[in-house]
């Protein structure tokens, strides 16, 4: 059936999330069911636990999706689902419920990989952008610098060699005694402080070099924090945040910019659950807008783990003759251009 309607299925963390999107950029449903406060106690995300609340929850969020959408199963064109990267028992749970349905139903099933979903966030707008594109996929499992010169091929100009850019947010967060996860609660402690009340350092600053650090960071801000502690002195809460939260900012910004300059591209794009940040959204905009890039990001609520974004991503890759057969795993470290 040619109806353009994607069934988007994504559970490779702690949200089970279903959407129905029409023709990979509209979206009629888009349910998003967070366990976060489930994992908040455990100060992070506690791999078992998230599949049993995937396995209660994955039906439910599919049928509210379809629900909310108008659609019933048989008006969809085609199933897609993420099978990678991500908690593999988490991922199961999606990817099993969508060999189901593609069986029973007969239609074609489509597994996406997770980051080609946050990058395909930027087409839920309704508009098809057009290739090349410098992107910058930050989120709490990843940090790839990519050059995107055709649609569905990627070239990874850098990532990082240690922890993602989101993932030192949120255990700089748990040090803070903030809730889980770590970004946004920093980004607001953030708005009353200082940038430049403290110098954490930068990471791989050599030119050419597009791969990211942030173990240095993580141990200079702790060390901050201890030294604090044996003098017996109060931390400024806001200056701290604030300091911490630009050191990322301000790297992930200029790799960028460099990037985009390298490789003389004039569109960028950014993508992952760290893009959700106003104030990193704010700096990029202000520095594309001086050199006459053009930039593109997600509303915030589309740049954090949705299954909009796989249906996106799967209509596209189903419109480009990609299928999956019903031996669909999943595949915990599945990597970008590899599948
Ligand atoms: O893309 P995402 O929802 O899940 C992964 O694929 O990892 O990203 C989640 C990450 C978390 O590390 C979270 O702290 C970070 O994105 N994040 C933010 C903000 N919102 C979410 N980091 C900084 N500022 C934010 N406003
Ligand atoms: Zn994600």
């Amino acid at each position: 059936m040619k109806s353009g309607l994607t069934l988007g299925i994504e559970t490779s963390c702690d949200e089970t999330a279903a959407a129905v999107i029409k023709t990979g950029t509209t979206i009629l449903s888009n349910v998003v069911l967070s366990q976060i406060d489930i994992h908040q106690k455990y100060g992070g995300v506690v791999p078992e636990i998230a599949s049993r609340h995937h396995i209660e929850a994955i039906f439910p969020v599919i049928n509210e999706a379809l629900e909310k959408a108008g659609v019933d199963l048989g008006d969809l064109e085609v199933i897609a689902v993420t099978y990678g990267p991500g908690l593999v028992g988490s991922l199961l749970v999606g990817v099993a419920a969508a060999k189901a349905l593609a069986f029973a139903l007969k239609k074609p099933l489509v597994g996406v990989n997770h980051i080609e979903g946050h990058i395909y966030a930027n087409f839920l707008d309704q508009k098809v952008l057009d290739p090349p594109f410098v992107c910058l996929t930050v989120s709490g499992g990843h940090t790839d610098l990519l050059l995107i010169s055709k649609l569905g091929e990627y070239k990874i100009l850098g990532r990082t060699r240690d922890d993602a850019a989101g993932e030192a947010f949120d255990k700089i967060g748990r040090v803070l005694g903030l809730p889980y996860p770590g970004g946004p609660q920093i980004e607001k402690l953030a708005l009353k402080g200082e940038q430049q009340a403290i110098h954490f350092p930068r990471a791989l600053q050599e030119e050419g070099n597009f791969d990211f650090s942030f173990s240095g960071l993580k141990t200079a801000a702790l060390n901050y924090l201890n030294q604090a502690k044996q003098k017996g002195e109060q931390v400024n809460l806001p200056n701290f945040a604030a300091s911490f939260q630009w050191a990322i900012i301000d790297i992930l910004t200029e790799k960028l910019m460099a990037a985009a300059e390298k490789h003389k591209v004039e569109q960028i794009l950014l993508s992952g659950g760290v893009a959700a940040n106003s104030f990193f959204r704010r700096h990029v905009r202000d520095r594309a807008a001086r050199r006459g890039l053009k930039l593109f990001y997600p509303p915030a609520h589309l740049c954090t783990d949705n299954a909009a974004m796989i249906g996106s991503a799967g209509y596209f890759r189903y419109l480009a003759g990609k299928r999956s057969d019903y031996s669909l795993n999943a595949v915990a470290n599945l990597r970008l251009g590899e599948d």
